[in-house]
């Protein structure tokens, strides 16, 4: 068979503990790095910061892993993260309290991030991930917001099942970048669950999963030379 056809063998387990965190850490700073320190994010996070939102997740929530597990070698190529939704940011705050029949602090879970390592985008990998956490978590509602211009997240969401908040206005923060400050706007999404029944069965982690390589050209083509570096 054709090597490029090979199914990429990738495992989702769950991030544990502070141990495995010290373990994992310098590997997903090189992946939330290639994630969010580049256009549209621009973040610019270094390893303690990143450590220290990885240990908030794990105290507030979940995460889940990602490592392509094809080779001896294996490697860390996604994370999810989910957190409960007391405290986590103002703007989605307001969000709880414009639907405050709807949303409430057991029903409800928060988006917290999810990032894919650049050369396995573009196969489902983000989908599977929201999915598994989607079965560990089991609420009703996820809530999140993203970056109005972040088209991979949006339609990404969007294939798993994210609807936008239309009645939520987008919100404007602003962001120092290189000593220049951008404003970026944001927008609100819900996954309502009860919606996939059969996807908030409980699944053991952790699970192996084959990716299927395809032409990536579509994704890679970048829209301007800032966005190269991210998308
Ligand atoms: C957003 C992100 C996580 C998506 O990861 P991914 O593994 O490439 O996403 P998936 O392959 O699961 O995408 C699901 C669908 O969206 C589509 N999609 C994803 N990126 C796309 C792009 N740039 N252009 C067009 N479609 C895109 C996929 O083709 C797929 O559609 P399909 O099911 O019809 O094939 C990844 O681009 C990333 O890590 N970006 C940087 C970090 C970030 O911005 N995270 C989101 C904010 S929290």
């Amino acid at each position: 068979m054709d090597n490029a056809q090979q199914p990429i063998k990738i495992r989702i387990s769950k991030l544990e503990n502070l141990d495995q965190l010290d373990k994992e850490i310098d590997a997903l700073t090189v992946l939330y790095q290639e994630c969010f320190n580049c256009a549209p994010n621009f973040d610019g996070y270094n390893k303690s910061e990143i450590y220290k939102i990885f240990k908030n997740y794990l105290h507030d929530g979940l995460v889940l892993l990602a490592h392509d597990i094809s080779s001896g070698d294996e490697k860390l190529v996604g994370y999810v993260a989910r957190v409960r939704p007391r405290g986590y940011s103002d703007d989605l705050e307001s969000v709880f309290k414009k639907h405050i029949i709807r949303f409430n602090y057991k029903n409800t879970y928060i988006a917290a991030g999810v990032g894919v390592a650049k050369f396995y985008r573009g196969l489902g990998l983000a989908g599977l991930l929201m999915d598994e956490a989607r079965r560990q978590i089991r609420v009703r509602y996820v809530l999140m917001d993203t970056q109005q211009d972040n088209i991979p997240s949006l339609i990404s969401h969007q294939k798993s099942g994210y609807k936008m908040l239309e009645d939520i206005k987008p919100v404007t923060r602003r962001k120092r970048v290189n000593g220049t400050s951008l404003n970026l706007t944001y927008v609100f999404l819900v996954q309502d669950n009860g919606m996939f029944p059969w996807l908030n069965q409980k699944s053991d982690l952790p699970r192996v999963f084959d990716l299927i390589p395809k032409s990536k050209q579509m994704l890679t083509t970048p829209h301007n030379p800032e966005q190269a570096n991210c998308l």
